[in-house]
């Protein structure tokens, strides 16, 4: 009986293993290539002339030598691997270098604000949309019933922009200096219901201070349907607040004067800090002023093209930057506009 050609082989792996334990690189690669070279590699050519056997002696020769090759790359690559991390000369690392951080991003706490108050007034209806930053006269002024001559409209408060139609003509365009105007133009364009929040930038010359930004984020509010009362208004801002704040949270509507709406109304919420019973930061009062509201003026619906006789309706504006500092007890609203993580690590993760 004929030795199989394996024979010959087994006796040689064994060896070959043997040595490949012990290698360097150089004989490493020549061991791989005396066994495994494409060409001449003394596995690959058995493999190759399996073809020479009797189909049934084929079968467990070729099994035998596939084995002895996966063992033969095990081999192989362990002393390789084992080549690299022992033998080969340490890399040009200081291996006591602190790590790079990851730079990870996150919600600007002001956002976070705007985008909670939102999804609070969804639960009550209102759709949020937004408007443009440049505005006209006409819709930041004059169809909210604010004139031009009024102190609101005084150039002192309002940034305008160059080249377009003169001041005074209604056309000129400026930055608005709040988010009221999409009012105005929602309702322009929409017919009654509608509810909508519109959260946005705003711009005044203002000075920056502790409670001064001269951009800063509004959310305005409104809400025109049939039959919408002031006890409506009411509700949904108790509801606001109770959802938003804390459900104990007491609410306080004092008269006010806005020109867009009548009766008007400014909404004090019982101080986060405190609880009510008076400190600094509610000057003792233990109420703080979240926004101004009040019914939709006659006037407003009539330049916008809303029946006042059948609609009536209720509108908000409040500072978003305002609510945060309440929430965190943030002493002071530059913080909100300085892009320090040191600050703004703080508000990782939401509240
Ligand atoms: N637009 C007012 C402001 O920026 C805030 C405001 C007051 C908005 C009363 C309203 C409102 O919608 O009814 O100071």
């Amino acid at each position: 009986m004929p030795t199989s050609p394996l024979d010959e082989l087994v006796a040689g792996v064994a060896e070959a293993m043997e040595e490949i334990a012990a290698a360097d690189e150089t004989r490493l690669a020549e061991l791989r290539t005396e066994w495994l070279g494409r060409k001449a590699g003394r596995l690959t050519r058995l493999l190759r002339g399996l073809t020479d056997f009797a189909p049934d002696e084929r079968r467990g020769i070729g099994a035998r030598a596939n084995q002895l090759k996966r063992e033969l790359e095990t081999a192989l690559s362990a002393r390789d691997a084992a080549l690299r991390t022992s033998g080969a000369p340490a890399p040009d690392v200081d291996w006591t270098m602190p790590g790079r951080e990851w730079w990870r991003g996150a919600v600007h706490p002001v956002t976070a604000v705007i985008d909670e108050i939102c999804d609070v007034f969804r639960e009550l209806g209102f759709t949020r949309v937004t408007g443009p930053e440049a505005e006209t006269e006409e819709y930041n002024f004059t169809k909210l019933n604010i004139s031009l001559n009024h102190p609101a409209a005084d150039e002192h408060d309002t940034f305008y922009l160059q080249g377009g139609p003169p001041m005074g003509s209604g056309r000129a365009l400026l930055l608005r200096t709040h988010t009221s105007p999409m009012q105005a133009r929602t309702m322009e364009r929409f017919t009654p219901p509608i509810r909508i929040v519109v959260p946005g930038l705003v711009y005044r010359r203002d000075a920056f201070d502790p409670s001064h930004a001269p951009a800063f984020e509004q959310i305005e509010g409104l809400a025109v349907d049939d039959g919408v009362t002031f006890v409506e208004f009411k509700a949904a801002i108790d509801f606001f607040v109770k959802r938003f704040f804390t459900a104990d949270t007491a609410v306080r509507f004092r008269p006010s004067f806005f020109p867009f709406t009548e009766p008007s109304a400014e909404v004090d919420v019982q101080c986060q800090l405190c609880r009510g019973s008076g400190c600094t930061t509610c000057k003792q009062t233990g109420f703080l002023e979240i926004m101004g509201a009040g019914m939709v003026h006659p006037a407003v619906f009539e330049h916008c093209g809303i029946d006042a006789e059948r609609y009536t309706g209720y509108a908000f504006g409040m500072g978003a930057a305002r609510i945060a500092m309440l929430r965190h007890g943030i002493p002071d609203i530059r913080l909100l506009y300085q892009a320090d993580m040191r600050f703004l690590d703080q508000f990782r993760g939401g509240r």
